[in-house]
């Protein structure tokens, strides 16, 4: 396959588990961080997830230690010239997605692809930042990155087929299992679970049961991995309500509004698992 060198920006949540993956299936990857001690987090995540699987004997400690070598961290975006692919993991903010793409265009070569994985930005916007915009698609991957097998390869009008078919390929060639959608808000996962978690929210502020017996109820009755609130923590409640937010934008249904306690809990700073408490208290672990 073409691609060879894989880029990524951004190394929280999202952007490491695609460094991790990328890595373990034999690309080269190098990730961009805001600052050097972005940087010197993102290494240390990594490493400690390869360490901690190899301590659980699922890695071995070669394929642990040439994993960890072929991942590097930096600051600089001029160092992604070589990269035949990058995917942008940072934060979602279109206007800042927007000028990095437009950087990138400068510094990639012009066969190289430029991805995002976006969850609610408007990716024919980034194409049109660029000056290859036939060259420019969405790559969303699901959280926890290196346990969820989906990806959605999302084109826009000006991605070129050829382009949609080599992201598949590289999808398919990091583990994961593609599925192809048009650049429509959402996609196809968030479209369908954003008002499922809306939902859930509406149906406990209007108390209909409590948080654990809702989960319970959607985890035994539906054979869910995780019931609602659990996966809302687990996805952040400020990145749920962005993601509502910009759905409501762009389509006026009032079931993507975000509801009322979603936003409170949101203003009150209890963003989930990240921030230590959401719907559920977490430890410092
Ligand atoms: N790399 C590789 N393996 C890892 C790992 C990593 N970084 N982290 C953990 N693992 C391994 C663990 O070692 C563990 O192995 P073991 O069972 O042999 O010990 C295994 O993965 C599973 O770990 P857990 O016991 O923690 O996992 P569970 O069986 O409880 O499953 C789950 C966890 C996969 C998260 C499951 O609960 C699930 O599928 N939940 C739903 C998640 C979901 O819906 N995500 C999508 C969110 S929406 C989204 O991301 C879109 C965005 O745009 C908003």
């Amino acid at each position: 396959m073409a691609i060879k060198n894989v880029g990524v920006i951004g190394c929280g949540l999202m952007g490491s588990g695609i460094a991790q993956v990328s890595a373990q299936a034999g690309f080269p990857v190098l990730f961009v961080e805001a600052n050097d001690e972005l940087v010197r987090r993102g290494l240390g995540r990594l490493r400690e997830t390869l360490e901690g699987l190899a301590a659980k004997g699922k890695l071995d400690a070669r394929t642990k230690d040439e994993t960890l070598g072929r991942i590097g961290g930096t600051t600089r975006l001029d160092d992604l010239k070589s990269c035949d692919i990058v995917v942008e993991a940072m934060t979602e903010n279109q206007a800042l997605k927007n000028e990095t793409f437009a950087k990138l265009d400068r510094i990639c070569a012009p066969p190289a692809i430029l991805a995002t994985n976006t969850s609610s930005c408007n990716v024919t916007a980034l194409a049109a930042a660029t000056t290859r915009p036939g060259r420019v698609l969405g790559l969303h991957f699901f959280n926890p990155v290196p346990l969820m097998k989906l990806v959605e390869v999302a084109r826009t009008i000006l991605t070129d087929e050829a382009v949609v078919q080599e992201a598949t390929e590289w999808a398919r060639a990091v583990g994961k299992t593609p599925v192809q959608a048009k650049d429509s808000t959402a996609f196809i996962v968030n479209r369908l679970l954003v008002p499922y978690l809306l939902d859930a929210v509406r149906a406990y502020e209007g108390g209909l049961a409590s948080l654990e017996d809702i989960d319970t109820a959607m985890k035994l009755g539906c054979g869910y991995p995780m019931g609602p609130f659990t996966l809302l923590d687990l996805v952040g409640l400020d990145t749920t309500m962005y993601v509502a937010e910009v759905m409501f934008e762009e389509f006026r249904e009032p079931r993507y509004a975000p509801p009322p306690l979603l936003k409170r809990m949101v203003m009150a700073g209890r963003l989930g698992r990240k921030t230590g408490r959401g719907f559920y208290t977490y430890d410092a672990r």
